[in-house]
Order: structure tokens, then C-alpha cells, then sequence
């Protein structure tokens, strides 16, 4: 879980850098997107990333399961100290299942059209600002992309010390990367579609 979650964060922070270049313009983006989507090697990697993914989402799946039998049956005092975990790492399989239902809406939106239909009918940078100028797809990204925020600052916090990288010296700097790239995440991604739904273009 944790190798395939550090992978995907790795994704992330790939996409949002071509994401970004919406503020340049439409042909830069469409370049950029032209650029993925010809590149032999990101095609490759594409197939891993949906690897990468189904395989994090069965095994978060079967920790889940598992740690709900643990506690099946475990008396009050123990239950009532779990409920003081953290947020973040007791709502994992439910934020999950957020981003998973997001991802899907997100490929109907982006991926599918772009890649199959439209493309000679609108460039992919029109497809995409013309998305946000919906109120209703703006608020649907803003707090998907919370709630994906809140999934990977514990993830990536958890995928340190699951790999054995943590430990105490270490563990005050993970945090901190931890938080700076909830930020970089959540606002990065937030900001695209805040900018393009105010922006007249
Ligand atoms: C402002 C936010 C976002 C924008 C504008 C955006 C835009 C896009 C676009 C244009 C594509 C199609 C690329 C292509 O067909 O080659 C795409 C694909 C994709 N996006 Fe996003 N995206 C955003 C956020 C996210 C987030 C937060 C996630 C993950 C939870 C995500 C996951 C994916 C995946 C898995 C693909 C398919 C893989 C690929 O084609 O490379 N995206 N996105």
C-alpha cells in the first residue's frame, strides 16, 4: 500500500505541474497535454498507474476489513481510545471511496472526451475551462480535492512508516512534508478551477 501510495502521489504532483499550464494559455496546455499523451514512456506508465491503483485500492480495502474484526469484540476502553486517532487515519477507507467516485466522474469529464470523441471538435483546454465555468463541477472539484488532502496527509505520513523510514528524529520533518504537500495539493488543484470559474475567458 504504501509503495503504490507513494507512487500515486508522485502522479499527482506530475499532473498538477501539467495542469499548470492552463495560466499559460490555451496552446501551451493543449502542448503539454499533446506531450502526455504521445510520450511512449508516459503510456507505459499510465498502465502502471492503474495497476498502482487497483492494487492500493484492494489492499486498503482488506486492511480495513481487517482492522474492523480486530476490533470487533475489543471491550470500551480500547474503542474509546481509537476514536481519539486521528481524523485523517480513521476515515481513510471513506475518503477513499470519495476520491474513487471523483476519479470516475473526472475520466467521463477530462479523459474520455478528450481522448475518444470531442478532440477535433474543442481543444483540450477549452473542454477543461469550460468544465469550471459550471458552479455546480467547481464545488465537486474544490471538495474533492479536500477530501483528497485529508486522505494523503495521512497517507503520506503512513506510507514513511510503513516502509521503515520513520523514526523519531524523522518523524517531525515527515509531518512537515506531510502538511506542505497536503497544501501544495489541495491548493494547487483548487486554485485552477477557483481561477477559471471567476475568469471571463
Ligand atoms: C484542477 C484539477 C484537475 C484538472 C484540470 C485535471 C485535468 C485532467 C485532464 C485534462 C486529463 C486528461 C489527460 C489526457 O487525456 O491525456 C486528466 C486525466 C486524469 N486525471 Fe486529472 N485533473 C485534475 C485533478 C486530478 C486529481 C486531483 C486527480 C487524482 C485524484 C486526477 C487524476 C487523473 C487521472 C488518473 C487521469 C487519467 C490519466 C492520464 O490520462 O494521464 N486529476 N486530468
Amino acid at each position: 500500500m504504501a509503495t503504490t501510495g507513494i507512487f500515486l502521489m508522485i502522479f499527482l504532483l506530475l499532473h498538477l505541474s501539467v495542469n499548470l499550464f492552463l495560466f499559460l494559455g490555451e496552446k501551451p496546455f493543449n502542448n503539454a497535454v499533446f506531450f502526455m499523451r504521445n510520450n511512449f514512456f508516459i503510456r507505459i506508465m499510465e498502465y502502471v498507474l492503474f495497476t498502482g491503483f487497483l492494487i492500493h485500492m484492494v489492499f486498503g480495502i482488506k486492511l480495513h476489513l481487517q482492522n474492523k474484526k480486530k476490533m470487533e469484540g475489543v471491550n470500551y476502553v480500547i474503542n474509546s481510545c481509537h476514536k481519539t486517532t486521528l481524523f485523517s487515519s480513521r476515515t481513510m477507507i471513506y475518503t477513499g471511496i470519495l476520491i474513487l467516485c471523483f476519479l470516475i466522474l473526472h475520466l467521463m469529464n477530462f479523459m474520455i472526451p478528450m481522448k475518444y470523441y470531442h478532440q477535433h471538435l474543442n481543444s483540450d483546454y477549452n473542454i477543461v475551462i469550460s468544465l469550471f465555468k459550471n458552479p455546480f463541477y467547481t464545488l465537486i472539484y474544490i471538495f474533492s480535492f479536500f477530501i483528497l488532502g485529508i486522505h494523503l496527509s495521512h497517507g503520506f505520513q503512513s506510507s514513511f512508516q510503513s516502509l521503515g523510514l520513520s523514526n523519531k528524529n524523522r518523524l517531525i520533518w515527515i509531518q512537515r512534508f506531510g502538511y506542505f504537500y497536503f497544501w501544495i495539493i489541495c491548493f494547487g488543484f483548487s486554485i485552477i478551477a477557483i481561477w477559471f470559474f471567476f475568469s471571463n475567458n
